[in-house]
C-alpha cells in the first residue's frame, strides 16, 4: 500500500552495527542489595529476574526487568571494588548507563579514532555472559558508559 518507504538515510556519524540501539540497562550502586530489591518491590512493584555474584568485578549484581529495560543494582562485595570505591566516594546512586550495541568492536573502534578514553581497551565478559566494555566518565557527562554486545537472536 502507498509508495514504498525510502531507504535510511546513512547514519552521519557510521554504521548503526555499532550505534547504541536500545537502552540495555541503568545501573545503580547500592549499599545492600536484599534491601534495595525489596524497596523496589514495594514502592514500584517490579522484582529482579536475574541475581548473580560476578567476582571479576567484585559484586553481587541484580537485574530488575522495567519495560523493554533493565535497573541493574550493584552492590560491592569488597571495599575495594571500584563499585566499593565508587559508594565511598559518591554514596549510593546512579552508576553507569548501558547501551545495547550489536557490533561492540566497531563501537570501540569509532570511540577510539573519536580518541575517547576507554576503560576497556579490549571488550571482556560481563554479567549474563555479554560482551561488554566500558567507556570513561571524563568521555561524556562525566557519566561511565557501558557497551553491551546484544546480538538479534
Ligand atoms: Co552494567
Amino acid at each position: 500500500m502507498g509508495a514504498p518507504r525510502p531507504s535510511p538515510e546513512p547514519h552521519p556519524v557510521g554504521s548503526r552495527a555499532m550505534l547504541p540501539y536500545n537502552i540495555d540497562h541503568v545501573a545503580l550502586a547500592v549499599h545492600d542489595l536484599d534491601a534495595a530489591l525489596a524497596d523496589l518491590l514495594r514502592l514500584y512493584g517490579v522484582v529482579a529476574d536475574r541475581r548473580e555474584h560476578v567476582p571479576e568485578q567484585g559484586v553481587e549484581e541484580a537485574m530488575v526487568p522495567v519495560g523493554g529495560s533493565h535497573l541493574q543494582l550493584l552492590q560491592p562485595t569488597s571495599p575495594d571494588s571500584p563499585v566499593g570505591r565508587f559508594l565511598a566516594r559518591r554514596g549510593e546512586g546512579l552508576h553507569h548507563v548501558a547501551f545495547a550495541v550489536v557490533d561492540l568492536d566497531a563501537a570501540l573502534d569509532h570511540l577510539r579514532a573519536a580518541g575517547v578514553p576507554l576503560v576497556d581497551e579490549e571488550p571482556r565478559i560481563g554479567g549474563g555472559g555479554s560482551r561488554i566494555a566500558f567507556v570513561h566518565p571524563a568521555a561524556f557527562a562525566g557519566t561511565l558508559v557501558e557497551l553491551v554486545e546484544v546480538r538479534a537472536s
